[in-house]
């Protein structure tokens, strides 16, 4: 880096903001000022707050712990069982592990754990609801590890699923994986939501618009929102550092939500199925790296 502040950029230099992109092709002529440091600059426009690497190393310790939580759900799914046993398994694990559950007393949120079944679009509460062979569950766990936040949730098929239960699920589990594969520098904001979205909705699914991915990491929600539909080339633009959920809600009718008398579950207007994949990513000089990984090409296997 040049001792100067003000560092002459040339048109044909790569971008300063890390887009990979020429330095006309990207951020010339658009309010900023040269030599700014990326991190600052998007502090300051967006409030948008860039991970290094011992934050990006604690992410990860957390992260691992959210998949470990997962698998340990998904072992311990079974028809018959409550919403609230999930709930204790979850927060028994995270507190064991020397974590605290982000959901719990968040806002107002009574449990550890959301889980979400069937018409039940996200944000669902622990209770004595009992699931059933053929229910798709959601389970969305996010730890806090050291200080990190690290968020991530998969649904789930209890028993045999029907038809429209397999196609919901796998058309939002390739969702996340095509919001991933847009994730690099120079792409943008809209680019993950319109990967998200054309596939989507190609498949005759639709995407919740109410709720979106979020920056992660320091906090619960930090800017930026990620949005599961949108445009090509829109909204801003990615660089190395950034860490935030893509976590698409898919209906397999339409897209329209209500909320129901707890004040937080979120359920499809039409009753259709939901189903919802989250993983926490970071954006890499290459392109991206989940904080949260597991395997999004693995057979759909009905438990
Ligand atoms: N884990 C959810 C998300 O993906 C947020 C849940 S907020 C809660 O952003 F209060 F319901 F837990
Ligand atoms: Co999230
Ligand atoms: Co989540």
């Amino acid at each position: 880096m040049s001792k100067h502040k003000h560092r002459h950029i040339g048109r044909n230099d790569p971008c300063p903001c890390g887009s990979g992109l020429k330095y006309k092709k990207c951020c010339l002529g658009k309010d900023i000022s040269d030599g700014e440091k990326i991190k600052d600059r998007y502090l300051r426009l967006y409030n948008i707050r860039l991970k290094e690497k011992p934050d990006i190393e604690g992410i990860k310790k957390a992260g691992k712990l959210a998949i470990q939580t997962l698998d340990l759900v998904e072992q311990n799914l079974r028809g018959g069982m409550t919403t609230d046993e999930i709930n204790s398994i979850v927060h028994e694990f995270t507190i064991k592990n020397g974590a605290t559950p982000a959901p719990l007393h968040y806002r107002g949120f009574p449990k550890s754990v959301c889980v979400s079944i069937n018409e039940e679009i996200c944000h669902g509460i622990p209770g004595n609801r009992v699931i059933r062979e053929g229910d798709i569950v959601n389970v969305d766990v996010t730890p806090i590890l050291n200080g990190y936040y690290a968020d991530a949730s998969k649904t789930f098929f209890v028993g045999k699923p029907g038809p429209g239960a397999l196609k919901v699920v796998s058309v939002a589990r390739r969702c996340l994986k095509l919001g991933m594969e847009a994730v690099k520098p120079g792409n943008t904001v809209g680019d993950i939501g319109w990967a998200i979205q054309n596939y989507a909705e190609s498949q005759g699914c639709s995407v919740v618009r109410e709720f979106v991915g979020h920056g992660v990491g320091f906090d619960f929600h930090e800017p930026p929102q990620i949005p599961h539909f949108g445009e090509k080339g829109k909204g801003i633009v990615l660089v190395p550092g950034m860490v935030f959920t893509i976590e698409p809600m898919i209906n397999l009718g339409k897209k329209e939500l209500r909320i129901l008398e707890d004040n937080w579950t979120a359920v499809t207007k039409d009753s259709s199925l939901s189903a919802q994949f989250e993983q926490t990513v970071l954006v890499t000089p290459e392109g991206f790296e989940s904080l949260t990984p597991y395997d999004l090409d693995a057979p759909l296997v009905p438990k």
